[in-house]
């Protein structure tokens, strides 16, 4: 039985992995099916906080998953892995849940990666399947949902990119209209179409919803933006925040406040894991540090000097640590100091706010809403569309949003 508080919608919701066993994917489906067996509270959601109460919100239990991934394995395997390294997903809990876990692990196909950056090929062991050209993939890649929705009769089925952070996109006129991407997908332009556009554009394709979780750029371009309004889908993204970046934007506004001039913010993040492994080579570090470094002369209003260092650390695993260094400037331009160190668990920082965001995305879709979800922009670094980054008026975005759907059910 589900702890949760909240009246669950009829209905099956199918939840689509893009990245399916990665360490967020994994501690995702470990501890929502814990959650539905009442063998864990919903700590960390907050469609569970009582301003949620009232809106018809899927239940947890009856969320089946599948997905795509590159590397070979099973949910039983990797969650014993993340517990070695990290000490999250203790294995009596994983022996609880063994079946459960094996048949999502069934539901888990090769997924494809064209131009994906020699990082991310380094990590697949998987064979794709045999589709070879770009037109051949997307089809493929369709079939695969469509096939899988079928078997286990879902009535609604919701996208989330998980996979690796790719190296940054070169922008051309392949990503700036629907029209230009198709052909670039027909003329198998490989340089153009990373493996997080071929998911988005799946999803808008069958007009399923999309949350964009990583900070790839390549999911969320104009072109792939016209693909879900014409198939009428909501999608949002990117990038989850979820640290040292959550932390930013809510203490940044507290400046403001006060008139207290931020002079310099250094940040230095430190990770272990596969995720800082791929972060580690410095094309797809770019595409993380452009989401973590925009938020700050936004919230403040002024250029400032700022830094956002990450670094690869094995032993920390999941572990990460981040240290900031805050310099500002009071009264009578005398200069003081903030500093702060965040030490989260990645995965289960981020896996209740996924469940949040497939939650919201699947209310969206059920209420007829298309394109952005900008309401969502407090669990995003750098939410699309939305130039709001103080994270004290992204939430009264959440909570209006909220009391509006309340309110038009009730009349
Ligand atoms: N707190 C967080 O955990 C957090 C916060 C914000 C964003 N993110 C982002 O979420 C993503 C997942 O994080 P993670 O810690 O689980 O990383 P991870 O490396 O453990 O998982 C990524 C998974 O994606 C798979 N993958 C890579 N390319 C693929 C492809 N083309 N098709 C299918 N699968 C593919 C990998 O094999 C791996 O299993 C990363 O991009 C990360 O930057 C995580």
């Amino acid at each position: 039985m589900s702890k949760t508080k909240q009246n669950p919608s009829p209905g099956r919701l199918g939840v689509w992995l893009f990245g399916a066993y990665g360490g967020l994917a994994t501690t995702l489906v470990v501890g929502t099916r814990a959650i539905a067996r009442g063998l864990a509270e919903p700590r960390g959601l907050a469609t569970e906080l009582p301003i949620a109460v009232g809106i018809p919100w899927q239940g947890l239990a009856d969320i089946v998953f599948g997905g795509h991934e590159i590397r070979t394995g099973d949910y039983v395997s990797a969650a014993a892995e993340i517990h070695a390294k990290t000490g999250t997903l203790a294995p009596s809990l994983v022996h609880a849940l063994r079946k459960d876990l094996a048949a999502a692990s069934k539901n888990v196909v090769a997924g494809v990666m064209p131009n994906a950056g020699r990082t991310i090929e380094s990590l697949a062991d998987r064979k794709p399947k045999a589709a070879t050209s770009l037109r051949a993939q997307v089809e493929q890649i369709q079939r695969d949902i469509r096939a899988w929705q079928r078997q286990h009769r879902l009535d609604r089925v919701v996208c989330v990119n998980l996979t690796s952070t790719e190296p940054q996109l070169k922008m051309t006129a392949a990503h700036r209209s629907l029209a230009a991407f198709e052909k670039a997908l027909d003329k198998n332009d490989v340089r153009a179409v990373r493996p997080s556009a071929i998911y988005a554009y799946v999803a808008a394709t069958l007009g399923l919803p999309f949350v964009h979780f990583t900070p790839s750029d390549s999911a969320l371009v104009p072109a792939i933006q016209e693909a879900f309004a014409k198939s009428n889908t909501p999608w949002m993204g990117r990038d989850g925040k979820t640290g040292e970046t959550l932390v930013k934007s809510a203490l940044a506004p507290m400046f403001k406040y006060r008139n207290l001039r931020v002079l310099s913010w250094q940040g230095y993040n430190i990770l272990g894991d596969r995720d800082g492994r791929v972060l580690a080579n410095a094309a797809n570090k770019k595409t993380k540090v452009a989401t973590k470094d925009a938020l700050l002369p936004s919230i403040l209003g002024y250029p400032l000097h700022t830094h956002v260092g990450i670094d690869y650390v094995p032993s920390l695993h999941d572990l990460k640590t981040a240290w900031d260094f805050v310099h500002f400037e009071g009264f009578l331009g005398f200069k003081m100091s903030l500093q702060f160190i965040w030490q989260g668990c990645d995965a289960i920082l981020a896996a209740p706010l996924v469940l949040d965001l497939v939650r919201f995305a699947d209310l969206a879709k059920r209420r007829g809403e298309v394109g952005s979800m900008p309401h969502l922009a407090c669990f995003f670094k750098q939410p699309i569309g939305v130039a709001e980054h103080d994270l004290h008026h992204q939430w009264q975005m959440l909570v209006g949003y909220l009391e509006r759907v309340r309110s038009e059910r009730a009349r």
